[in-house]
């Protein structure tokens, strides 16, 4: 394996940039050359690659966002987006492509796969915690702990003035930041998309709450659940506690960016390295997850999205502690 392209697809999450150094240093260290390609899949087809050496990665480790750019390639979803990829590729005389992508560029990766012979790894990352092969992908924590933050300072306000607060987080139609952040929290209430039944729940917990003149309630939902979001819940709450201040505060793009704390910097750099051992094994068309705190490998073909598992152990949990 002679040179090598890095890229970021998808929506940015904290600790891309940790991943990416990772990836060359390692590179460079078994003696590849490694080049940058910015926007994501854009750039494989545009030809915006950049000749990528130890310094390139240097004092990025703590830094939000990604230093190689992202997208969300329309081009490289058709069969002549993905030639010309091709053909940039074979130019640049590139022997494999480390794509740190979520479910959608991880799809991407394998399209291509099977129509052309050049080895692509996979690494996850999704700040909604959705891809199967992987306990765990880069981006979650921080934004789960973003989240929790946030959280902890509305319950601030909504404990000084005894209101009520609904929380939006992100996720997409995956529950994990909405569950993990309401958790660590110490939410009321949380609602996710994997339940349908936590409506009834919600009422419960906010009869019980106004009975017991709880002086601050607070009510995690995800972007997905099937209320539709804070809006929805907060007129819903509005019916079960009349005349009490209900505010709404929609966390959004907060939880993509910042400094990603040490557990995605760890599982970034372990990956990073991972995936040239990958390639250094010929390995080839695999994505490197993190399963049980060791390194697994999943065929790209056979990921898929995945979703939290709601058991009895974890809603019993929920309607203890919100007691
Ligand atoms: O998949 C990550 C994510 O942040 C989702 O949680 C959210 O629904 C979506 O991307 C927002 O996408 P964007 O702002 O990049 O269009």
């Amino acid at each position: 394996m002679k040179k090598i392209a890095v890229l970021t697809s998808g929506g940015d999450v904290p600790g891309l940039n940790a991943c990416i150094r990772a990836v060359v240093r390692s590179a460079l260290y078994h003696g590849m050359n490694v080049c940058g390609v910015h926007h994501g899949f854009e750039g494989l087809i545009q030809g915006e690659f950049v000749q990528m050496d130890a310094s390139s990665v240097s004092n990025i480790i703590h830094l939000g966002g990604t230093i190689l750019k992202s997208s969300r390639s329309e081009q490289f979803k058709t069969k002549k987006g993905r030639k010309k990829a091709y053909r940039n590729l074979k130019q640049e005389k590139i022997n494999a492509v480390v794509v740190i992508g979520g479910d959608g560029s991880l799809q991407g990766a394998r399209k291509f796969t099977e129509e052309y012979n050049i080895p692509f790894i996979g690494i996850p990352k999704t700040i909604d915690n959705d891809i199967s092969g992987t306990d765990v992908a880069i981006g979650f924590d921080t934004a789960l702990n973003t989240a929790m933050q946030a959280i902890d300072k509305i319950r601030d306000t909504a404990e000084s003035h005894d209101r009520v607060f609904v929380v939006e987080v992100m996720g997409r139609d995956s529950g994990y930041i909405a569950y993990g952040a309401g958790l660590a929290g110490g939410a009321e209430a949380i609602l996710v998309p994997e339940s349908k039944a936590d409506l009834t729940h919600l009422e419960k917990t906010l009869q019980q709450g106004w009975t017991r003149e709880k002086s601050s309630i607070i009510i995690v939902v995800a972007e997905g659940d099937e209320t539709g979001g804070a809006k929805e819940v907060s007129e819903l709450v509005k019916r079960c506690l009349p005349g009490r201040y209900i505010g709404i505060c929609i966390l959004g793009h907060t939880q993509r960016g910042g400094s990603p704390t040490s557990a995605d910097r760890i599982l970034a750099a372990r990956l990073g390295v991972a995936a040239v051992k990958a390639l250094r094994d010929g390995k080839k068309n695999v994505m490197v997850g993190m399963v049980k705190g060791d390194i697994a490998f999943t065929p790209l073909k056979k990921i898929k999205r995945h979703h939290l598992k709601l058991n009895k152990e974890v809603l019993g949990l929920l309607e203890e502690l919100a007691s």
